[in-house]
């Protein structure tokens, strides 16, 4: 009788996410930087010194991220920057296991379903921080380090 009163109190969800793949990635990140290797060699970031990024990996399997420069003005083109969303899933461990992407602000990524030998992610023993390795083409690898965000860091 107690026991049944405790079921029906759960949330739906809660059960349902009981029984979901563990999932480490999910959360919402702020980018700490973002460093650009071309042929071997660290190169400069289309994005400025200092951009600022963010990525929001859902507990239900989408995200959504962007960067932007900070130090140029791109007013008139609002190109300077990047954005992506879609859809993932993560493995036993709770690890980025792949990534479908369904808008970009690059055409050229959209429908691209990618695996960690491409899109990496690492979340540090802590949760707190998060390294991303891209491997963007036979060129370029852009290592991105994250952190997460919380109610701790919020501005406002
Ligand atoms: C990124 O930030 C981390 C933490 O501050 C630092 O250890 C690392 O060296 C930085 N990487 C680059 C390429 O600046
Ligand atoms: C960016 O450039 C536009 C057009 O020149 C200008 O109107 C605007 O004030 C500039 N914004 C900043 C933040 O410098
Ligand atoms: C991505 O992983 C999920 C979960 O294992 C799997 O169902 C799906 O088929 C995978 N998608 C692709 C395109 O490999």
């Amino acid at each position: 009788m107690k026991l049944l009163f405790f079921a029906a109190l759960l949330p739906f969800g809660r059960l349902v996410g009981a029984l979901a793949r563990p999932n480490r990635v999910a959360g919402v990140w702020g980018l700490v930087n973002a460093t650009f290797i071309v042929n071997n060699e660290v190169a400069e970031s289309p994005y400025g010194d200092n951009p600022h990024g963010m990525i929001s990996l859902t507990e239900t399997g989408w995200f959504v991220e962007q960067i932007n420069s900070v130090d140029r003005n791109n007013s008139a083109t609002e190109t300077v920057g990047f954005g992506i969303s879609g859809s993932y899933n993560t493995d036993e461990n709770g690890d980025l296991l792949n990534q479908t992407v369904l808008g970009c602000t690059n055409p050229d990524f959209i429908g691209d379903v990618r695996y960690p030998a491409q899109l990496w992610f690492d979340v540090a023993q802590d949760g707190q921080t998060m390294q991303e390795r891209f491997v963007r083409d036979e060129t370029t690898t852009i290592y991105f380090l994250w952190a997460r965000l919380d109610l701790s860091n919020r501005p406002s």
